[in-house]
């Protein structure tokens, strides 16, 4: 975090009675804040999730032999980690978006824009032991009313559950529109925005192919932490 977030948090932190948590969070090194939540929004994947017979890490088709989803291709990569940043093995990382068309798979998403038939919408992994994850996904759509954004729920043992939703630094013109983002401070946003920047399909450099990728690292408090929040 730099300076500026972590003074605007302590200011912030000192008027609603956080800041004996904090610092003795930070004095026993657990110096990185929760990652905050985000609405759930009204089109999380349920009674979908029990219809959808692929949700793997791959948005982008449903079988590794079926046809590809319209859109940018992207790669969201990311791990989960405690204040103290110890990984989080053995958590469950779900996905959901709108498709290119702007469209979630979703019975109340009454707006009549197509659905894309080769999109999986919604992906859930489970993490090994180093906490890491990765979606390869599309660039969402633009939903009416909203910035881009992919929604995630991160389930981890012996935490609260958090939801919280991921933006994209190149649409700063439209995220700064856009009322769930602005909600929160700078320093929060910055923890839910992620840079894509081109990278090689093959770490072994060898194709030339790349893919616009970004991170995301996941900061889950503990059940007892007050700097827990619910989704709104
Ligand atoms: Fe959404």
């Amino acid at each position: 975090m730099s300076n500026a977030p972590r003074r605007l948090f302590l200011y912030a932190a000192s008027s609603c009675g956080l800041l004996s948590v904090l610092s003795r969070s930070v004095a026993f090194g657990h110096d990185r804040l929760n990652t905050p939540s985000q609405t759930k929004g009204p089109f999380y994947p349920v009674p979908e999730i029990g219809k959808q017979q692929h949700f793997d890490f791959d948005l982008t088709r449903k079988s590794a032999d079926s046809p590809v989803a319209l859109g940018e291709l992207i790669s969201i990569e990311g791990s989960v980690i405690s204040h103290s940043e110890r990984p989080l093995g053995g958590s469950v990382v779900e996905v959901w978006q709108a498709c290119e068309t702007g469209r979630y798979n979703h019975s109340q998403d009454k707006n009549n824009r197509p659905i894309d038939p080769n999109f999986q919408y919604w992906g859930r992994v489970v993490t090994g032991e180093d906490a890491k994850f990765r979606f390869k996904t599309i660039l969402p759509g633009k939903y009416p009313g909203r910035t881009p954004h992919i929604h995630f729920r991160v389930v981890s043992k012996d935490r609260p559950e958090l939801v919280t939703q991921l933006y994209f630094a190149h649409l700063e013109e439209l995220n700064r529109k856009d009322n769930i983002y602005m909600s929160l401070n700078i320093g929060q946003r910055d923890a839910v925005t992620t840079t894509l920047e081109k990278t090689p399909i093959d770490s072994t450099k060898k194709t030339g192919e790349t893919i616009l990728s970004g991170s995301f690292t996941i900061v889950l408090g503990s059940l007892a932490d007050t700097k827990s929040t619910s989704p709104m």
